[in-house]
């Protein structure tokens, strides 16, 4: 079976004004479709497709012997995790990789957009290219990521940044090859970006980044539309891969000595709701977790979509790690509400609580954002107070950053930058206080670690992490690497445990 079928199929056919316009233009449809912001908004009933026949046509197979690529990852896991199919894109074509950006034939920026800081980041990175593809103008450079999906910076980039080769989204990632191909023989820009997709394809070719812990992406999308939040248009609508197709990476995965797999999606609890049977991430689980591998995590779950079977299976432990990643964004309920969060300041404890009672060992991490258009004083001590109460053991914080296309970038906003910045100092502050005090808690306990390779720092030091993803550095032999071993703690700081090697 070379492709299944859920329902109906999609795709998008351009007007028949747009389709004149760009006959006009001269371009055809494989090199100029640029993203819309209304359309990725569209959220039709229309199916998603399972492609089981991806090929790198045979004409590109071996476009790239003797000749280099570099990547350049910004984001979140799912880039990270879309890096390494673009790495396994390229390596079957015969490229090779290159931590030298200077040495390579293919440069991609695979971009992020959830802040207005990562985007500066990237055009600040295409600024220091200008003048690498002039010394060189056949090394094709390209653009893809969230960044890509965005109408505006398409257009920025076609007018600021005109040496760009190609410009893909996250979408057209398997086009790769055909792009690449279109790129390398033609001089004008490339650009393809499929703002409203409907299909998943299995079987791309990956390079992932380590031998030990590996991404597995159980869904893709997101339909929550949090109204702060571009990711609902950079990344498509919500839709599961099938079950048997992630069983069989996992079971693959441990064949091949894999020690970790974190299940990845932007909102991986809402798992199965899309798939035309009832099967939710707690079945998934269910069955992965009697798979020979030693840790599954997943990220990132959402307090609306946390069921009380999902946390009867992650209960029952064994290789189902407890620390959960759920971010809450606000403590306060006024907040939450204009942010679309659909959940309450006290529906989150309410959650909290039941998900301690039944596994009273849990980690929670969350994600905050401070400097909500117009959240005052009181809404952000609310905050606090929640951070407190839950006893988070780590949260990533971040000030709002206006998005383009997202209904709170409309709105006005009287806070002034200032005091976001002290509301996010005096967050960080709290959040780090909790941090340490997780990490003394575990001084003369024995804990396990996977053993990651030697210390950054000192390599007479290993380091790895433990289930509750501490960071462990503790001296012992380099033939641990790889393995899962006991380590005694000895000394707790903020961000990392020292400890000694249990040999017994
Ligand atoms: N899908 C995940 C989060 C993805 S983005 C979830 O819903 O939990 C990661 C984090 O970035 C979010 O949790 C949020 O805290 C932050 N974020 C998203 N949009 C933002 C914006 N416009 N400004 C500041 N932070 C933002
Ligand atoms: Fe963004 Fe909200 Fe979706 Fe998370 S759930 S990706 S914050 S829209
Ligand atoms: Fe960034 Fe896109 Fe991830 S916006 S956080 S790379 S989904």
């Amino acid at each position: 079976m070379n492709e299944i079928q859920r329902t109906k199929s999609s795709g998008v056919k351009p007007t028949p004004k747009e389709h004149l316009e760009r006959m006009r233009k001269g371009m055809t449809e494989a090199t100029y479709q640029p993203p819309d912001l209304r359309k990725a908004k569209k959220r039709l009933k229309q199916d998603v497709m399972v492609h089981y026949d991806f090929q790198i046509p045979l004409d590109m197979q071996k476009i790239g012997i003797n000749k280099h690529y570099y990547i350049r990852t910004y984001g979140c896991q799912m880039n990270e995790h879309d890096t390494e199919v673009m790495a396994g894109l390229l390596t079957s074509m015969g490229f090779t990789q290159t931590d030298k950006m200077s040495q390579a034939d293919v440069i991609l920026l695979n971009t992020c957009a959830i802040r207005e800081n990562a985007e500066n980041k990237v055009f600040g990175e295409l600024g220091h290219l200008k003048p690498l593809k002039k010394e060189n103008p056949d090394v094709i450079v390209g653009i893809c990521g969230c960044m890509s999906q965005e109408e505006a910076v398409v257009h920025r980039i076609m007018r600021k940044h005109p040496f760009v080769d190609m410009i893909f989204g996250t979408h057209n990632i398997h086009r790769l090859p055909h792009l690449l191909k279109e790129a390398m023989f033609q001089k004008a820009m490339v650009v393809e970006v499929w703002s409203k997709e409907g299909d998943i394809i299995e079987n791309l070719p990956k390079v992932r980044k380590g031998h030990l812990k590996a991404w597995v992406n159980i869904m893709y999308g997101c339909d929550k539309f949090c109204t702060y939040c571009i990711v609902p248009y950079t990344r498509g609508k919500e839709r599961s891969r099938m079950p048997e197709d992630i069983i069989q990476e996992v079971k693959q995965l441990a064949q091949e000595g894999y020690k970790e797999v974190t299940l990845l999606g932007q909102n991986v609890n809402a798992y199965g709701k899309d798939l035309a049977f009832d099967y939710s991430l707690g079945h998934l689980m269910d069955e992965l977790r009697l798979i020979d591998i030693p840790r599954i995590r997943f990220t990132t779950s959402h307090p609306k979509d946390f069921d009380d079977h999902l946390i009867d299976i992650l209960a029952k432990g064994k290789n189902l790690l407890h620390h959960i990643h759920l971010p809450v964004q606000s403590g306060s309920s006024d907040i939450l509400r204009v942010m679309a969060r659909r959940h309450t300041r006290e529906d989150y404890l309410t959650l909290v609580k039941k998900i301690q009672a039944k596994i009273p060992n849990v980690t929670l991490t969350t994600d905050i954002i401070v400097g909500f258009p117009n959240e005052t004083d009181e809404q952000f001590e609310e905050t606090l107070s929640l951070v407190r109460t839950v006893g988070f053991e780590h949260a990533f914080t971040f000030i709002y950053s206006p998005r383009e296309g997202t209904p709170a970038a409309r709105w006005k906003d009287t806070t002034p930058m200032e005091v976001k910045k002290s509301r996010l100092q005096r967050l960080n502050t709290l959040v780090n206080q909790q941090s340490k005090q997780a990490m003394e808690k575990y001084i003369n306990q024995v804990v396990d670690v996977l053993v990651e390779g030697e210390s950054r720092k000192n390599e007479a030091v290993l380091a790895g992490y433990t289930e509750q993803n501490k960071l462990v550095n503790f001296k012992a032999p380099k033939h641990l690497i790889g393995q899962i071993v006991p380590v005694k703690i000895t000394e707790a700081k903020t961000w990392s445990l020292y400890g000694e090697w249990v040999t017994e």
